[in-house]
């Protein structure tokens, strides 16, 4: 018996375990209750009792010596396949599955500039945080003026008043001012103004504004360079009409709308045949436009009877809820992967 610890002592200092079927054939061999060890505790009643002690103490010395070996063994089974998952790992082989996607909203701001780009316009930037001069009152928005009340705005600083701009028009303004026409400028951005948050109304949402100004620019300009952004965006069968309106910046001013039922008369394309976004009129709006009023050009130092222009402005997620289908605007800023993911052929 005392041959069998001696024999099993040996057995255990040189046992190696190189996988996790190894590991597991060693413990239950030594370790498990009805193990080798385990048979040598039931064997102590067999021993005569002189010896009992001495073998008592070779068992409990065996039984740990099996216990610090496993602890031992799967110590070095876990380094060794980090080594080897270290060495496996090759930083450049290219992502599997990409995760991420363009943003819908990016998605499409992208394309209305590329759309415009074509066509000779560049791309302008200018401040979120605007002094009232450029948001306003260089648009021909004259303090007090009842056509303020259009656009529900966040002043963060009273006397000078400096405000969350409401639109990207502001741009004009610094367009007009730090350079001499002729200019062809798409503007896209950010905008702020104080509404509740709903499925068609944010505080925050994206604008791109237009601009262009040379001499003799029309209304007619005007037309053409939106049929082409229409038919560009929406398809080739797309529409327009444009209704008057009024905007303090531009004279005459009108809103752009598109054509709802293109592809199977009867039935709305934007609507998905549901009606409910051209509410069965055929036509969805999509645009403000109108000619650089006057009064702009000149508070920009622009000589109105030399230089003509016009400019319109589109909100980016209206062009895009009505491209993708999508009902509501909180989608766009709530982050959810579930919406976020369908997007990932735009990547
Ligand atoms: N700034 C207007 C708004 O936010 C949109 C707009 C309308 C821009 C007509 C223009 C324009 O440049 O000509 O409601």
């Amino acid at each position: 018996m005392f041959e069998k610890v001696e024999e099993l002592t040996k057995e255990i200092k040189a046992s190696v375990a190189e996988s996790q079927e190894e590991l597991e054939r060693y413990r239950l061999r030594f370790i498990a209750r009805k193990g080798e060890l385990a048979s040598l505790f039931q064997q102590l009643k067999d021993v005569p009792n002189e010896r009992k002690r001495e073998f008592g103490q070779a068992v409990n010395e065996i039984k740990k010596l099996a216990q610090d070996r496993f602890k031992e063994l799967i110590n070095g089974l876990e380094n060794n396949q980090n080594n080897r998952q270290a060495s496996d790992l090759d930083l450049t082989l290219p992502a599997e599955d990409p995760i991420g996607a363009i943003h819908p909203i990016t998605a499409t701001r992208n394309r209305i500039i590329e759309i415009f780009k074509r066509i000779g316009f560049n791309v302008s930037d200018g401040p979120e945080i605007e002094d009232d001069w450029h948001n306003f009152t260089a648009l021909n928005f004259p303090p007090n003026h009842p056509a303020r009340e259009m656009q529900d705005t966040f002043f963060i600083e009273k006397d000078p008043d400096m405000v969350l701009r409401t639109h990207t028009s502001n741009v004009q303004i610094r367009l007009m001012q730090s350079q001499k026409p002729p200019f062809r400028s798409i503007m896209p951005g950010r905008v702020f103004r104080n509404e509740a948050i709903s499925a068609r109304a944010h505080c925050i949402f994206h604008q791109v504004e237009g601009l262009y100004v040379a001499e003799n620019v029309s209304f007619k300009d005007l037309k053409e360079t939106l049929y082409y952004f229409a038919k560009e965006m929406f398809g080739k069968d797309t529409d327009i009409r444009f209704r008057p309106s009024y905007f303090p910046f531009t004279e005459p001013s009108a809103e752009m709308d598109i054509s709802c039922d293109l592809l199977k008369p009867g039935t709305c394309k934007l609507c998905g045949g549901t009606k409910n976004i051209c509410k069965g009129t055929g036509w969805v709006e999509i645009l403000g436009c109108g000619m650089v009023d006057p009064n702009v050009l000149e508070s920009c130092g622009i000589d109105s009877q030399k230089y003509t222009g016009f400019a319109f402005g589109m909100g980016i997620e209206r062009i895009a809820m009505l491209k993708y289908q999508i009902k509501d605007l909180r989608l766009f800023t709530e982050n959810d992967i579930r919406f976020l993911g369908q997007f990932k052929t735009e990547v």
